[in-house]
C-alpha cells in the first residue's frame, strides 16, 4: 500500500471475481442500466485459459442467448440429446430429449469466460485484472467500499451493495463476520485425474462409467480436442501417472465390449483436483451478496458448479433491478432463500450421481454390487432416468 490517498469511485455494484458468476452479473447488469466495476485478481489471460468444466444446462444456453452472449455458443457448442452410463463393459443411453424434451451443451467454461470478457470490454464499463491486496468493508453498514491496488495505484470502489463473485478461495464469504453464516460440508475420499488430449472424440455424447477399478468419464472441447477423467486420490501425484498408464487406465475403465474406446492423442495438460461439496448460509451479509463458487462448491459429476453460478446471478441481478426500478427490497431479501433451494437440489444430485458412480476407498463387494443394482435400475426404469435428466438438464431457472 502506498501513503497517498486511494483514488475513489462510485459504482452501484461492486463486483469481486471476474468469473463466470462476476461477468455473467456485471452484464444482465449492464443490461438492465445499472453501473457496476468488477475486481480481479489474476490477469486476463489467467482467467481466460484456466481450464474447468463444460456442459451447460438449457437454462444456462437460454440465459446466454437472450443476454446476446450466444454468437460463439450457438456456433461452436455442440448440443448432446443424452448421456451414457457405462457398467459391466456395456454402455447405456440417457435420451433426454426423448425423455423431457430437452438437452445440454457441451461449450468449454473458458470459453464462456472469453465471451463474457469481449462482452464487459465492448461495454467500456470498468474490469480491473490482477488487482492486489482486495478487500471488503462496510457492507454490514450502509457504506460498502472494495480496497484493492491495481496499476500501480491504490483504489477505492464505494457502491450501493457488493456482489462477493470471488470463488471458493476468494475474500468475500471470510469477510463476514464468523457468527452471521454457517458452512455445510462433505469431503469425498477421492479425486479426479483430468486430461485434455488431442484426438476427437470417439463417441457423440459424454460416458459416466463405474468399473471395478474406478470412474471414469468421457467428454470433449470441440470436434478434435477429448476431456477424460479418471477417479484417483484426493492428493494423487501427477507423477506416477506417465501418459501410457494414463490410457492404458482409461481404456480398461472406458472400453465397453462392443470395442468401444477413446480415441488417443497427444496430451496436452494433466490435472488433479480434489472433490467436496460445500454451503454457506445464508449468501448474504448485509449488503454482500455471494454467488457462484464464493457459496458453494460441488463434485464435478453432476456438472453443475458453472450452472448453478448462473442461476445465482439472474437472482440476484433481477433483485437488483427490482430495487433500483421500483425500489424494492423484497427480491434481495429472498436472494439467499430462493438461491439456496436450488443449490440443495443440486448438491444432492450431485452427491448422488458421485456416489453411485465412485468406488469408496474401503468399499467392498456389497457396495459395488448395490451400485450396479442402482445403475441397473436407473438404466431401465423410464421414472428413474427420467428423474436423472431432469436434474441433468437443469432444474427452470426461476424456481422458488
Ligand atoms: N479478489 C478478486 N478476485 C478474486 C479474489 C480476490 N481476492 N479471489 C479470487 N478471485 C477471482 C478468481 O481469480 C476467479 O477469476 O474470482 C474468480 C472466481 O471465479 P470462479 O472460481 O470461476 O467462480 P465462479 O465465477 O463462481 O464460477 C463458477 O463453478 O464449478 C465451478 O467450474 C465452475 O469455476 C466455475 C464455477
Ligand atoms: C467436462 O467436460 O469437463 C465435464 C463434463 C461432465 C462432468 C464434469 C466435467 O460431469
Amino acid at each position: 500500500m502506498s501513503d497517498t490517498a486511494p483514488s475513489r469511485v462510485h459504482t452501484q455494484v461492486g463486483i469481486v471475481g471476474a468469473g463466470p458468476a462476476g461477468l455473467l452479473l456485471g452484464h444482465l447488469l449492464h443490461l438492465a442500466g445499472i453501473d457496476s466495476v468488477v475486481v480481479e485478481k489474476h490477469s486476463r489471460d489467467y482467467v481466460i485459459e484456466r481450464v474447468r468444466a463444460g456442459v451447460l444446462e438449457q437454462g444456462t444456453v437460454d440465459i446466454m442467448v437472450k443476454a446476446g452472449l450466444g454468437d460463439r455458443l450457438l456456433r461452436d457448442g455442440m448440443r448432446h440429446g443424452g448421456i451414457y452410463l457405462a457398467f459391466l463393459g456395456q454402455r447405456h443411453r440417457i435420451d433426454f430429449e426423448d425423455l423431457i424434451g430437452a438437452s445440454i451443451t457441451v461449450y468449454g467454461q473458458n470459453e464462456v469466460v472469453k465471451d463474457l470478457i469481449a462482452a464487459r470490454c465492448a461495454t467500456g464499463r470498468p474490469l480491473h485484472f490482477e488487482a492486489s491486496d482486495v478487500r471488503v468493508n462496510g457492507f454490514e453498514g450502509t457504506e460498502p467500499r472494495i480496497q484493492f491496488r491495481a496499476d500501480h495505484e491504490d483504489l477505492e470502489i464505494t457502491c450501493d451493495f457488493i456482489a462477493g463473485c470471488d470463488g471458493f478461495h476468494g475474500i468475500c464469504r471470510p469477510s463476514m463476520p464468523a457468527t452471521s453464516w454457517h458452512a455445510y460440508e462433505r469431503e469425498y475420499p477421492f479425486g479426479w485425474l483430468g486430461i485434455l488430449a488431442n484426438a476427437a472424440p470417439s463417441s457423440d455424447e459424454l460416458v459416466y462409467s463405474l468399473h471395478e477399478r474406478g470412474f471414469a468419464l468421457f467428454s470433449m472441447r470441440s470436434p478434435s480436442v477429448t476431456r477424460l477423467y479418471l477417479q484417483c486420490a484426493p492428493d494423487e501425484s501427477l507423477d506416477a501417472w506417465a501418459d501410457d498408464r494414463i490410457w492404458d487406465e482409461l481404456s480398461a475403465r472406458l472400453g465397453t465390449a462392443d470395442g468401444w474406446l477413446p480415441n488417443q492423442g497427444e496430451i496436452l495438460q494433466k490435472n488433479v483436483t480434489g472433490m467436496r461439496s460445500f454451503v454457506a448460509e445464508p449468501m448474504r451479509c448485509g449488503r454482500l451478496f455471494l454467488a457462484g463458487d464464493a457459496a458453494h462448491i460441488l463434485p464435478p459429476t453432476g456438472a453443475k458448479g458453472l450452472n448453478l453460478a448462473v442461476a445465482d446471478v439472474v437472482v440476484l441481478s433481477r433483485a437488483l433491478e427490482a430495487f433500483y426500478r421500483h425500489h424494492r427490497r423484497d427480491l434481495l431479501d429472498a436472494y439467499s432463500d430462493v438461491c439456496l433451494r436450488r443449490v440443495w437440489r443440486a448438491q444432492r444430485f450431485s452427491w448422488w450421481m458421485t456416489s453411485m458412480l465412485h468406488r469408496a476407498p474401503g468399499g467392498d463387494g456389497f457396495d459395488y454390487r448395490r451400485q450396479i443394482a442402482e445403475l441397473d435400475y436407473v438404466t431401465s426404469s423410464r421414472a428413474a432416468m427420467t428423474s436423472l435428466a431432469e436434474n441433468y438438464v437443469g432444474l427452470p431457472m426461476t424456481q422458488r
